[in-house]
Order: structure tokens, then sequence, then C-alpha cells
């Protein structure tokens, strides 16, 4: 019966132990947000990421890199580092500057926002891809695809535009080339082993049951909490006995501070059902021993007190028998 489940999440967690022995995060990604507010104000984000991990930040004041981790710069020599973060800042600038200058023959409208993901990502096998992709107002809007730009459908006309005019700059277009194809490649090998012993570690994740608020009349959310876990992937099903009910509801994997997991897994039943349901958590990290919690939180509050109430009681009463019986035979002498 559990053969199963376990094969399932090694399918499903394309993070985890491959054939190919990569664990861990496989890619890198640099993130752009442009903000252009009106005609003087705008404002750009930088950040670095290995898959959805962050690893690098961008100071817009100064136009700097920041470096969230000590093997952030991977195996890159500080001249190569500076060499990279000096074009970027030249890039982020010119790029304000290029896009004002462009709003009235593109017809944009203040405020918009320009976002952009460029980077490269690890295959099984080894093979390693890249893929750069520009967004305009939370639209899909160009992607580069084999060196060369092509306009999104939901960029419409104005992608085309842009795409017509970006071919006619060679020397930018053979930078993003060598950047996606030939850097970034070289920088996420690297990157992955300066950092190998983090990203690669396991840590187990902690869980604890509470009730969520009342769905209605008679009905129970059972809330499962699953947090402090890495790698990201994670099996957590509520159960009676071996069998998963299918009204599990899984909520978003959210980032805690310290670069691990938090889960919240709910079910709802009615009040009368929730007993004999238990949580079950499957995590490479704790090597095929699965958490399981059963929902008797209720009970077993009211067992302590009992075993705390019924102790103190008794005591109660024979000191009061005993005072009683003393100022019974006082009373007789
Ligand atoms: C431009 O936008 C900024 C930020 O929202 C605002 O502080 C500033 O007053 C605006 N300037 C003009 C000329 O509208
Ligand atoms: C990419 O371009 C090369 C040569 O320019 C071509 O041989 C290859 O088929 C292209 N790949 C894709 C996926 O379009
Ligand atoms: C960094 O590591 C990669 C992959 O192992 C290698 O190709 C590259 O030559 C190394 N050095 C530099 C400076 O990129």
């Amino acid at each position: 019966m559990l053969r199963l489940p376990l094969l399932l999440l090694a399918v499903m967690i394309p993070g985890g132990d491959n054939e190919d022995g990569i664990q861990g995060p496989t890619s890198y990604h640099v993130i752009q947000i442009s903000t252009f507010a009106n005609s003087t104000w705008a404002q750009n984000q930088g950040s670095g990421w290995l898959d959805d991990l962050q690893i690098h930040g961008w100071d817009s004041d100064s136009g700097t890199a920041i470096f969230l981790k000590p093997w952030s710069k991977g195996n890159f020599s500080d001249e190569e580092v500076t060499e990279i973060v000096d074009l970027f800042r030249v890039y982020l600038t010119g790029f304000i500057h290029e896009v004002q200058d462009q709003v009235g023959k593109f017809q944009l409208e203040y405020p918009f926002v320009i976002q952009g993901r460029a980077g490269c990502e690890l295959h099984p096998g080894k093979a390693i891809s890249s893929t750069l992709r520009g967004a305009l107002g939370g639209l899909d809007f160009v992607s580069i695809r084999n060196n060369s730009c092509v306009p999104a459908p939901e960029g419409g006309s104005k992608a085309q535009q842009f795409c017509a005019l970006i071919t006619q700059y060679k020397g930018i277009c053979d930078i993003i080339e060598t950047l996606l194809s030939k850097t970034c490649p070289r920088y996420l090998l690297g990157v992955l082993d300066a950092g190998k012993a983090e990203l690669q570690r396991q840590v187990k994740p902690e869980a604890w049951l509470s009730s969520g608020p009342t769905p209605g009349p008679g009905r129970l959310l059972l809330v499962c909490h699953v947090s402090g876990f890495y790698p990201k992937p994670v099996w957590v099903m509520w159960m009676r006995g071996e069998r998963e009910q299918p009204g599990t509801r899984r909520g978003d994997i959210l980032p805690n501070a310290d670069w691990t997991w938090y889960l919240r897994v709910t079910l709802e039943v009615a009040a009368g059902e929730a007993s004999g349901l238990s949580c079950r958590v499957k995590h490479s990290s704790l090597g095929g021993r699965d958490i399981i919690l059963y929902w008797g939180h209720p009970t077993s509050i009211i067992l302590i007190a009992l075993a705390i109430i019924v102790p103190s009681l008794i005591l109660l009463i024979c000191l009061a028998l005993w005072y009683w019986r003393r100022w019974s035979y006082q009373s007789i002498l």
C-alpha cells in the first residue's frame, strides 16, 4: 500500500533525487522589475535566484549587487563578478532611459511595469538550456529563443514592433546571447558546487495540528501545519488509516526566513467524523519514517486536564475530611 505513494512521490518531485543524482536547485535566473510611475519617476528592482532560493539582491540606489550567501559568487573571480555587475548597472540605467524615450512610439501609458526573467537550467543528462522572457503590465510580451526574439501573442503589435527594433541592435543581442548561453551555464555549475553543503542539506519538518475557522454548523476544518523542512518537495495528506482523504486541500508552500519551507494542508469534515483521521507527512529528510499525527487533541487535552484535576480534587477532599474530623473531635472534647 505504501509503495504507491512513495513511487508517486519520486515521480512528482523534480528537484528530488533523480537518476543523475542532481539534488536541490537546478536553475539560476535573474529577475528585473522596472516600474515607471510617470515621465520623471522610474525604479529598477533586481534579484538572483537558484530555483526559488534568493542568492542575489540589487541595491538600485548605488547600482551594486548584494551577495546574500558567502558562496553567491560561485567560482567566478572578483574581477569577473565586477565586470558583470558593471554590465548590469549600465544596462539597468540605460533600460530606464531607453524605455522613457520610447513611451510615445510604443504608445505606453503611465504607470506601467516591465518584468524580465533570464537564466539557465540544468537538465538530467547535464544539458543546459537558457531562457529570457519579458512581460509588460503582467502579460507575456516577448521571449528570446535560440538567439531570436519571439513576440508573445498577448503582446500584440507592440511586441512585434519591439522584436523588429531589438534585432537592429546587433551588439546588445550578442551580449545577451553570450550571457545566456555561455556565462550562465558556467556560473550555474560553479555556484551549485560552491553552495552544495547548504543547497543539498536535509532539514526535517515539524508538524502540528490545529482547527481552522468553523466552515459551518456541525463542521470542522482540520489544519495540518508542516514547517521548517528543506528541500521543498514534500507530501502531506489527511488519512483515515491507509486511505487518503480526497477532500484534502493543499496550500502554497511558503518560505520561512531561514531557507526552509512551510505548508498548510486542510480537510473539512463533519464534527462527528474527525476522530480516527491523521495527517501524514513524507519528506526526503525523514528517510521513510513518515510523521503521522492523529486528530485527537481535544481528548488528549481532556485527559491531561483530568490527570491534573482528579488527584488535586482527591487531595482537597482528604484535607477537608481531616479538618472536619479534627474539628468534630475537638468540639466533642
Ligand atoms: C511621479 O511619481 C512619483 C512616485 O509616485 C511621485 O512622487 C511624483 O510626484 C510624480 N511626479 C509627477 C510629475 O507626477
Ligand atoms: C536553433 O538554431 C539552430 C541553428 O541556428 C538550429 O539548428 C536549431 O534547430 C534551432 N533549435 C530550435 C529549437 O529552434
Ligand atoms: C567554474 O566551474 C565551471 C563548471 O565546473 C567551469 O566550467 C568553469 O571553468 C569554472 N571557472 C570559471 C571561472 O568559470
